[in-house]
């Protein structure tokens, strides 16, 4: 069990600096370490929510007595004189003593981005395997929080299997298109109007806010020549036009683009977001990207519109670059789910004989990174 090596409070007991056998060390303050205390009179036992505010803190709470034995860290703190203890790995693992990102559009430990060399490492479920199985359910949503992608295979070939897949780890969201619905268009050579033709790749719907954060496709028949689908790491292509135009990716960060779609009875969508999303510090949240909905760009100051429209069209080409993306035909039965967030789409083009039938909805990322972080948490409880 990991053990403190030291404990010492500063002389007015604003903070206190722990060291670990790992060789770390950091700081913390007492404000913090109140507000975090772990006893029955702070945070319930059973459901670990905070039974107090901090306004039930006195402001001037500072550390008047600190040790630490083994795995264990005493305080008490005044003017309350409440003494609690706290658990060395639970502390390591919390400390906010580290440094700041510098860079801006970083992304999170969980997230790995990708070109086309994940060609060869799309994870891919078996659908029968991770509807029965704990453990195949976990990697593979392991795989889609990691890459903003997966496929499964081998499901059932029915109309509305996709909501299956949804069922997995979370609930559909329901649009003015629908539970669900047909991406499909029968082929007929005679027709021009429907030999299918690529779309280029694109986030979904990025004039709602939220966007539908999960985009599952269902195959249900593929026997069209071509008609093949693409995905692209929308958060490797901003790192890429960050790396040759620092400014371009600011722009495209600092502003926002505008969406709209009213294309149906009763429906005006809008939305007011930038094409690259950055968290207040700097981390990489969101990319929307998508040219049938993009309206006119009004937030844009006049002397940065040219260079503004520079970067987005060089995060266009990215995007386009055949480098970047990962193409694979579906079989019915065979679904993807993109992170539309994160992870653009894109159809190629298909003529000939046959038919092409998919099904599309939408659900969201919350339930999809809940259902995994409750399975991770149940597999280090049992391990422990
Ligand atoms: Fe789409």
């Amino acid at each position: 069990m990991l053990q403190f090596t030291s404990a010492t409070r500063a002389e007015d007991g604003s903070t206190v600096t722990l060291g670990w056998a790992t060789g770390e060390t950091a700081r913390f303050h007492a404000i913090w370490l109140r507000d975090n205390a772990q006893d029955a009179e702070t945070r319930d036992p059973g459901n670990g929510q905070r039974l107090i505010a901090l306004r039930d803190i006195p402001v001037d709470t500072t550390v008047s007595d600190v040790s630490a034995e083994g795995a264990q860290l005493s305080i008490t703190f005044a003017p309350e004189n409440k003494t609690v203890t706290f658990d060395a790995a639970w502390l390591l693992g919390h400390r906010y003593d580290v440094g700041g990102k510098t860079q801006s559009g970083w992304t999170a430990d969980t997230v790995e981005t990708w070109d086309s060399d994940l060609m060869t490492g799309i994870p891919v479920g078996d659908f029968s395997a991770v509807s029965k199985d704990r453990d195949a359910l976990k990697d593979w949503l392991f795989g889609v929080r990691r890459y903003g992608f997966g496929k499964l295979v081998n499901g059932p070939i029915e109309e509305g299997a996709l909501t299956k897949v949804v069922d997995l780890f979370g609930y559909v969201r329901e649009t003015n298109y629908g539970k669900f619905f047909e991406v499909r268009t029968e082929v007929n050579p005679t027709n021009l109007a429907y030999t299918g033709l690529g779309l280029q790749a694109h986030t979904d719907n990025p004039y709602r806010d939220p966007v539908p954060t999960v985009q599952v496709l269902y195959c249900l028949e593929n026997s069209a020549e071509g008609g093949e689908n693409m995905v692209v790491d929308g958060f490797r292509c901003a790192e890429v036009l960050r790396t040759e135009n620092p400014r371009g990716f600011e722009l495209l960060s600092k502003y926002c683009a505008r969406f709209e779609y009213a294309g149906g009875d009763g429906v005006c969508l809008r939305s007011r977001r930038p094409m690259i999303e950055l968290a207040p510090d700097g981390e990489m949240i969101g990319v929307r990207f998508n040219n049938r909905s993009s309206a006119p760009i009004v937030d844009v100051p006049f002397d940065d519109m040219a260079d503004y429209y520079a970067a987005y069209r060089r995060l266009g080409e990215i995007i386009d670059d055949p480098a970047m993306e990962v193409t694979f035909k579906l079989s019915p039965g065979e679904s993807f789910i993109v992170d539309n967030t994160r992870v653009l789409h894109a159809r190629k083009g298909y003529s000939g004989e046959g038919s092409r039938w998919l099904q599309g909805c939408y659900a969201d990322k919350d339930g999809l990174n809940s259902t995994l972080a409750a399975m991770e948490l149940q597999s280090a409880e049992a391990a422990q």
